[in-house]
């Protein structure tokens, strides 16, 4: 028999939101996969006018709008966000704004906005003056909407926390558009030359275990949401060994300083997300 899927509205998810703990006034970034709701009833705009609606006019609402150099040029008006459909929704939603960093730009609204976003090209972009470890900052949280701890950008803030040491400087530097309009190369972070040796599924058990999720499912979507602060230090205990076991100390990973230049040679079919023009 065909799975049925759950159909939600805009009502449905501002419910969802308030029974997960999400208040008017909160600071929240939030990562999202449309498809695992069921079938949303006006689509990715109706997912961010729940959010808004429930955060109110006092709330400041985040979404990664990554490249992830995964463009040979970024371009901060044209180039897509890679996150989603709902990300890149959000992104040319009217009033939104784009932060400058060419391989994770951020977009956000609300009265905190302009503080988070502000000048974040000039700074690691997993470290604590990117938007990301300004919203962690003032007390924000992290949103998973239908996707898992893999997706949490702020798990990477607990490894530059961590001093971990398969972070670096990438050697090839990415080309953007800068706000002078001048074609400009910049240095970006680089990545573990392989994989981690632990998961997305070590640092959920090690939230769970201090008690950090708050969670609850909407349509099909499991959504959960985390105090940023909360993900840095569960990370930390698991890069640093405070969980009795150090996954790092015997880890070979090293920053692979091509990284950029790598990502897009393996996944030359990775595509920008598209979003849905409002009306
Ligand atoms: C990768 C990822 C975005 C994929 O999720 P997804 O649900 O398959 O894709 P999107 O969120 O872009 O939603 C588009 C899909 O929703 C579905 N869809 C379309 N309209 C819909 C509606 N009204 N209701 C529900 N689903 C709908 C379609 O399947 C559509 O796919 P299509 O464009 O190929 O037809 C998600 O798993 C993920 O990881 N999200 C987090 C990304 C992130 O924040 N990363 C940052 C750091 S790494």
């Amino acid at each position: 028999m065909a799975e049925q899927k759950p159909t939600v509205t805009q009502d449905d998810i501002a419910a969802g939101l308030r029974r997960c703990g999400l208040r008017r006034g909160d600071k929240v970034l939030v990562h999202s996969s449309l498809s695992a709701f069921g079938r949303v009833e006006g689509g990715a705009q109706a997912v961010i006018r729940a959010l808004l609606a429930v955060l109110g006019a006092e709330g400041t609402l985040m979404m990664p709008t990554f490249s992830q150099g995964k463009v040979e040029v970024w371009d901060h008006d044209r180039t897509p966000s890679f996150n989603g459909r709902i990300s890149e929704t959000f992104r040319i939603m009217p009033g939104v704004r784009r932060s400058w960093h060419p391989t994770h730009a951020y977009a956000a609204i609300g009265p905190d906005a302009t503080r988070y976003l502000e000048g974040d090209y000039r700074y690691v972009t997993w470290g604590p003056e990117s938007p990301l470890g300004r919203l962690i900052a003032d007390g924000g949280w992290v949103m998973l909407m239908g996707c898992g701890h893999g997706a949490s950008t702020a798990q990477h803030h607990g490894e530059v926390a961590g001093n971990v040491r398969c972070f670096g400087i990438d050697t090839s530097p990415v080309l953007f558009y800068d706000q002078e309009g001048e074609l400009t190369g910049a240095v970006a972070p680089s990545w573990r030359s392989g994989v981690c040796p632990w998961s997305a599924r070590d640092h959920e058990r090690q939230l769970r275990y201090l008690g950090a999720v708050r969670d609850t499912y909407i349509g099909a979507a499991h959504v959960q949401l985390i105090k940023g602060e909360m993900v840095i230090k569960a990370v930390v205990r698991l890069v640093t060994g405070l969980t009795g076991i150090d996954h790092c100390a015997s880890c070979r990973q090293h920053p692979d300083t091509e990284m950029f230049e790598n990502y897009r040679r393996r996944y030359p079919a990775d595509k920008p997300s598209r979003g849905e023009p409002w009306r």
